[in-house]
């Protein structure tokens, strides 16, 4: 089959196999040339199959040797459909790993579910006997609570009032203004469920109540807080709110692993470009602004830089637990949040618009990024050839 890339707004209809797993291949390239000291041997990515879950995977096996369970929730391929991205992107993951003599299994299925918990207990039992890490980097818009099967569904709306900003049409190249309502209790409520950090705690408990961690293992869960400009809608919205819930959930689970020394850590990450931050209303006018100022001071990073500085600096290695905010988590926005870097956005920020959109945001960087998440735009690839869905 041709495949050629087929988007509708924050969603990509088509992803390319070939094109996917060249992204892998990239990011594993980056990834082998840092070496994480003293890294774990088992790890466990819930949400390992895009953006920042996937980006960690690769660091941990090609940058540190480890051996990998990773599970997502993505679709195969049907006769005239290609598959997900994630779904190419773990299958070449597993691939390269196993080329290296790494084990990599992956596991379709929703993390949410008590099911899929117990089919990784079982894998974990028979091919790994304990994990000493787990990465938890879920991003859905829906949850069944596996005790109820009530369905939660996430929603991006602020809390309190009403929120009216700039925003951006990517497809369209349009700046506009946007109003949103803010969200009831419910919704407020339904997005901590979905987007919180219970299943992060019900993933270690089940774990743990097993025995499957190791002494000394450590969990990252990740956030982020970003500028001003997008608070209302995100740190002080419903995801801020969900992700408040992460830090109660990392309390509770370093007193769930205080007898095996266990850690338990949320990792604040930077803005990039992934399924999930695509569909929150005004970021990727923020992530295109951001890339331009971050290009020129040339320190913009993507999943894989991020993910490489935080396991080999920041989570492990000698530095490791040093350099904390006054919460205990990990500040990988550290640049982003830049004095300088933000300056210059703030300048920005109130002139930008649909005509002057080119000169003062990267733009056309936010769109390659987007395309290449699906396994578009690689220059290696050639696209009318006729590929194996
Ligand atoms: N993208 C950003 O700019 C950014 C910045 C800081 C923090 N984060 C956080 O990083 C985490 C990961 O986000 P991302 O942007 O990499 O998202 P993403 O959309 O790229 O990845 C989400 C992953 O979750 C998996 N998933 C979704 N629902 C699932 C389910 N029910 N069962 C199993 N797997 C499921 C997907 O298959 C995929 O592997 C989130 O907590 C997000 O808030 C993102």
């Amino acid at each position: 089959m041709i495949i050629k890339p087929k988007t509708r707004g924050f969603i990509s209809l088509t992803a390319h196999p070939k094109g996917c797993e060249e992204n892998v291949r990239q990011q594993i390239a980056f990834a082998e040339k840092h070496n994480i000291p003293n890294g774990p041997k088992n790890v466990l990515v819930i949400g390992a199959s895009t953006g920042y879950g996937l980006a960690s995977r690769i660091t941990l096996a090609f940058g540190g040797g480890a051996n990998t369970i990773g599970i997502s929730f993505e679709r195969p391929s049907e006769k005239d459909k290609p598959a997900s991205a994630g779904w190419y992107n773990s299958v070449a993951f597993k691939k390269f790993a196993e080329q290296r003599g790494l084990l990599a299994e992956n596991i379709n299925g929703d993390a949410f579910s008590s099911e899929v918990k117990e089919q990784v207990i079982d894998l974990i039992r028979q091919k790994f006997g304990q994990i000493d890490c787990v990465v938890y980097s879920l991003a859905s818009p829906k949850r069944t609570d596996p005790f109820t099967g009530e369905v939660f569904k996430s929603v991006l709306k602020p809390i309190g009032k009403p929120f009216t900003g700039k925003t951006i049409n990517v497809d369209r190249e349009e700046v506009y203004e946007v109003t949103i309502e803010p969200a009831t209790a419910e919704e407020v409520r339904a997005t901590e469920k979905v987007m919180g950090g219970e299943d992060w705690e019900l993933w270690i408990q089940a774990l743990h109540n097993e025995k499957l961690l190791a002494n000394g293992v450590k969990t990252v869960a990740y956030s982020y807080i970003g500028p001003e400009i997008t608070w209302p809608i995100y740190a002080n919205g419903t995801i801020g709110a969900a992700k408040d819930d992460l830090m109660r959930a990392m309390e509770a689970i370093k007193f769930l692993l205080a007898d095996i020394g266990g850690q338990a850590i949320v990792s604040v990450n930077k803005a990039v470009v992934t399924q999930a931050s695509a569909a929150i209303p005004v970021v990727p006018l923020y992530i295109s602004i951001l890339f331009k100022v971050m290009k020129e001071k040339e320190i913009h990073e993507g999943c894989i830089g991020q993910m490489v500085r935080l396991f080999s600096e920041r989570l492990y290695g000698p530095h490791a637990g040093k350099s904390l905010d006054e919460q205990g988590r990990i500040r990988l926005d550290d640049f982003e949040l830049n004095r300088d870097v933000q300056d210059a956005i703030a300048k920005i920020w109130p002139k930008i618009s649909t005509e002057n959109l080119k000169e003062f945001s990267d733009i056309d960087g936010y769109k390659q990024e987007f395309l290449k998440l699906f396994g578009f735009g690689l220059a290696s690839i050639d696209y009318d050839d006729d590929v194996e869905i």
